[in-house]
């Protein structure tokens, strides 16, 4: 007899768009300043994450997670995008885990609880609805954080709470989770920036602490986005632990890659990229 194996899809940094009537020039100043360099078109972003999702459905995946900049500024509107995509891919919303990112507390500091009460509650018990929050599964369990705060759009700066430190170091000495492979999703990497000025614009606050629970926690591993590309790095040595994936938002539309891993023996394995 075969057994399946467990596929986990790794999609990031959608940062999509309400599709505007009026084309980009109706976007307002904050919405420009952070998408330079992107083209503003709404339903081009909207297309990519569908492909992306349609891959990860043909690849046969338990779950998909999704870590963070699902919007451009986390208004209201682009939530409702979000969801429009999300609800239209026939994937259902309990195998399903998002984490919001910087670019999703741009408009205001409850945006995401907002949401998660709003277009994406369907979403809420598997994503990161608060310290603590866990999805469980047979040989798996995610345990997703909310890194992300309300600040400029000239900072793109992530903080790892104590709330959420304590909550998820309580998770992971419980032995309910033992034999699982258990997997850490946030936005931001768990790595500092090497230039103390990039650290504070752009680096996670209480880094240290969640390396310092990785190094304790061999057998966890660590998803994040921010990056914009794939990452694949050891904590302290061994295995890779600790890997990001590719922004859909910067993939070209005909050549999407979606991030896939596999679950073996109570841990999580890369299992490479698929084109969508
Ligand atoms: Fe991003």
């Amino acid at each position: 007899m075969s057994v399946k194996t467990t596929r986990i899809a790794h999609l990031s940094d959608l940062h999509l768009l309400e599709p505007h009537p009026d084309g980009s020039r109706s976007y307002g100043f904050d919405v420009r300043f952070v998408s330079l360099g992107r083209k503003l078109d709404a339903r081009e972003r909207m297309r990519k994450v569908t492909r992306a999702l349609q891959a990860a459905r043909r690849a046969g995946v338990d779950h998909v997670v999704v870590s963070g900049d699902l919007t451009e500024t986390g208004t209201a509107r682009q939530f409702e995008a979000v969801a429009e995509v999300f609800h239209g891919s026939g994937i259902a919303p309990s195998d399903v885990t998002m984490v919001p990112g910087n670019h999703d507390a741009y408009t205001s500091p409850d945006a995401w609880q907002k949401a998660l009460e709003g277009p994406l509650r369907e979403y809420a018990p598997t994503s990161a609805h608060g310290p603590g929050a866990v999805v469980e599964r047979p040989n798996f369990c995610i345990m997703p954080l909310d890194v992300a705060c309300h600040q400029p759009v000239t900072r793109s700066s992530g903080e790892l709470s104590d709330d959420n430190a304590e909550a998820l170091e309580r998770r992971l000495r419980d032995p309910a989770f033992s034999r699982k492979a258990i997997v850490v999703v946030q936005h931001h990497p768990p790595h500092p920036h090497k230039v103390p000025a990039w650290q504070w614009i752009d680096g996670l606050r209480g880094w240290a602490r969640m390396m310092k629970l990785l190094e304790e926690h061999g057998d966890v591993q660590l998803l994040h986005g921010h990056l914009h590309y794939t990452v694949n790095r050891v904590v302290v040595g061994g295995r890779d632990r600790i890997f990001g994936a590719p922004a859909v938002v910067s993939e070209k539309e005909d050549t999407i890659r979606v991030r896939l891993y596999e679950v073996r023996d109570g841990l999580l394995e890369s299992a490479g990229l698929i084109a969508a």
